[in-house]
C-alpha cells in the first residue's frame, strides 16, 4: 500500500516535471527560443545571459539596471567582424577587453589596411558611460565632436577606414545570420528580425554598461567615504590618507590630486575641464576641438597601466614618457590651458623627482581594475 502511494506520488512528480521541462523547443527553463541556432557559434548559456545591473561603489551610492537582453545582443555585434565591409574588423579590434578596451597601437588597424586618425579611446578608462557621457555632460570621442553613444555607433560603423557600413547593411547582416534569431526573439517575443533603431539601442546599451569601477581605488574611496560622496567633496575625501594604501600610494595620489586632478578629475569620474591644450606639439592637421589650435578631450586616466600608447596621437609609449612631457616638456602651444602655466605664462615645468615619479606611478597601479578586465560580462561571446 505505502509503495503504491509512493508509486502515484512518483507519477504526479514525473509528470509534473516533465511537463515543465518540456514544450516545443526542448526546455520552458530556456531564456530563448530557437536556442539551437546559437548554440554553435556562441558562448551564451541556454538559462539566459549575464545580468548587466551594475553594482557602483558604495561612495557612489546608486546601481544602474541594464536591459540584459539588450546588452547580450549589442555584445555580440561589439564583437562580430561580419559588421564589417571586409568582415576582417568588429569594435573590439580596436577596444580589446584584456587591455581596457584599447589597443597597443599608435593607430588602429581599420578594413582594408588602412589606419585611424587617431590613438584608440580606452573604453575601459571610465567609470562608467552611461553615467558621465552623453548630452550635456562628457561628449565622445578625442574631439569631443560626438554627443551620444548612439550618434558614435553609426559614424564608426560608417567610417570609411574603421567599419564602412551603413544601418541598413548591418541590419541585413543580422537579419541573415540566424545565430541573431534567438538574441532578437529575446527582446520582442513576435520579431524574427531587428529594425535599425533597434540595433543601434542595443549596441548603446552594451557600450553604455562599460565602466571600470572596481579597481583598489574605488574600494580604498568606499571606505574612507563612509557612503555617498556629495557632489563637490570629491577632493575633501579623496585627500584623506587612504588606510588601505601604501605610504608611496598615498603620496602619489596627493600629487595627482595637486597637480593633475584639476583636470582629471578628483575621483575619477567627470573630469573638471571637458578639453584642453596639455602643451604638446599639435600638428596643424589635427587641430582637435572644433575652432580650437590644438585642444582635446581631458581623457579619464582609469586602467592607465594598460592603456599606452598615450595621448590622442599615441606619441607617448610609456607613463614615464607622459611624466617626462609634465615635468620639463610642456611646450607653450597657442592654446596652453592656464592650469598649465606659471604667473608668467612660461608653461609650468612640474620638475618631478625619482621618488615624485615612483610615487605618481604607484597611485596609478591602484587604478588597475582586473575584476573588470576579467568580467565575463563584457567579453568575446564567440566559440572560436
Ligand atoms: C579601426 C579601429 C576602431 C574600430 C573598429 C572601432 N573603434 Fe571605437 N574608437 C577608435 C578610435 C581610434 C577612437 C578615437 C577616435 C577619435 O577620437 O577621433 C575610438 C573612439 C570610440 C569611442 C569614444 C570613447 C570616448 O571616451 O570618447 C567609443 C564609445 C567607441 N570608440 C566605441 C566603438 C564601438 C561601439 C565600435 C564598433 C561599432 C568601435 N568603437 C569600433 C577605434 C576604433
Ligand atoms: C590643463 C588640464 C590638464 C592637466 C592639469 C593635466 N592634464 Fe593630462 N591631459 C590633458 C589633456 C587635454 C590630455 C589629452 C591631450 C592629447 O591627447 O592631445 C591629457 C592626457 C594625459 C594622459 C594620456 C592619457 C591617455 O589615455 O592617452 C595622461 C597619462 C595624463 N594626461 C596624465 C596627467 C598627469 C600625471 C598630470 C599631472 C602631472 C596631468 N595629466 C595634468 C589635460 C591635463
Amino acid at each position: 500500500m505505502k509503495n503504491l502511494k509512493n508509486l502515484a506520488l512518483f507519477f504526479v512528480l514525473a509528470f509534473t516535471l516533465s511537463s515543465c521541462i518540456d514544450n516545443d523547443n526542448g526546455f520552458t527553463h530556456s531564456h530563448y527560443k530557437k536556442y539551437e541556432l546559437m548554440e554553435n557559434t556562441l558562448n551564451i548559456p541556454q538559462e539566459g545571459p549575464e545580468e548587466y545591473n551594475l553594482v557602483f561603489p558604495e561612495y557612489y551610492g546608486r546601481e544602474s539596471p541594464f536591459n540584459k537582453d539588450e546588452a547580450t545582443l549589442g555584445r555580440v555585434m561589439f564583437y562580430d567582424k561580419k559588421l564589417s565591409a571586409d568582415g576582417t574588423v568588429s569594435c573590439a579590434s580596436c577596444h580589446k577587453q584584456e587591455i581596457a578596451f584599447s589597443d597597443d597601437k599608435k593607430v588602429s588597424d581599420g578594413i582594408n589596411n588602412q589606419v585611424t586618425l587617431r590613438n584608440s579611446l580606452a573604453l575601459g578608462a571610465v567609470f562608467n558611460f552611461q553615467e558621465y557621457y552623453g548630452p550635456n555632460r562628457v561628449p565622445f570621442f578625442w574631439d569631443n565632436s560626438v554627443q551620444t553613444v548612439e550618434e558614435q555607433i553609426e559614424f564608426t560603423f560608417g567610417s570609411k577606414n574603421e567599419m564602412d557600413m551603413t544601418l541598413d547593411q548591418i541590419v541585413d547582416v543580422m537579419n541573415s545570420n540566424d545565430y541573431y534569431t534567438p538574441l532578437i526573439l529575446a527582446l520582442n517575443s513576435q520579431e524574427e528580425k531587428i529594425t535599425k533603431d533597434g540595433a543601434v539601442r542595443a549596441l548603446a546599451t552594451f557600450v553604455n554598461s562599460i565602466g571600470s569601477y572596481t579597481s583598489r581605488f574605488d574600494k580604498a574611496l568606499s571606505k574612507e567615504a563612509n557612503g555617498r560622496i556629495g557632489f563637490g567633496q570629491e577632493m575633501n575625501v579623496a585627500s584623506i590618507n587612504f588606510k588601505d594604501f601604501t605610504e608611496s600610494e598615498n603620496r602619489g595620489k596627493s600629487i595627482y590630486l595637486s597637480k593633475c586632478a584639476s583636470c582629471h578629475g578628483e575621483i575619477m569620474g567627470a573630469p573638471n575641464v571637458l578639453q584642453a591644450s596639455n602643451g604638446i606639439e599639435v600638428m596643424a592637421e589635427d587641430p582637435g576641438v572644433a575652432f580650437t589650435n590644438g585642444q582635446f578631450k581631458v581623457p579619464s586616466l582609469r586602467n592607465l597601466n594598460h592603456t599606452y600608447p598615450y595621448m590622442h596621437d599615441g606619441r607617448f609609449a610609456t607613463i614615464e614618457e607622459v611624466l617626462d612631457h609634465y615635468s620639463t616638456g610642456i611646450r607653450a602651444t597657442d592654446d596652453l590651458h592656464p592650469l598649465l602655466k606659471e604667473g608668467s605664462g612660461n608653461p609650468r615645468k612640474f620638475n618631478f623627482t625619482e621618488e615624485e615619479r615612483a610615487d605618481l606611478l604607484a597611485f596609478f597601479s591602484t587604478l588597475d581594475d582586473p575584476e573588470f578586465i576579467a568580467d565575463q560580462k563584457y567579453s568575446d561571446p564567440f566559440k572560436q
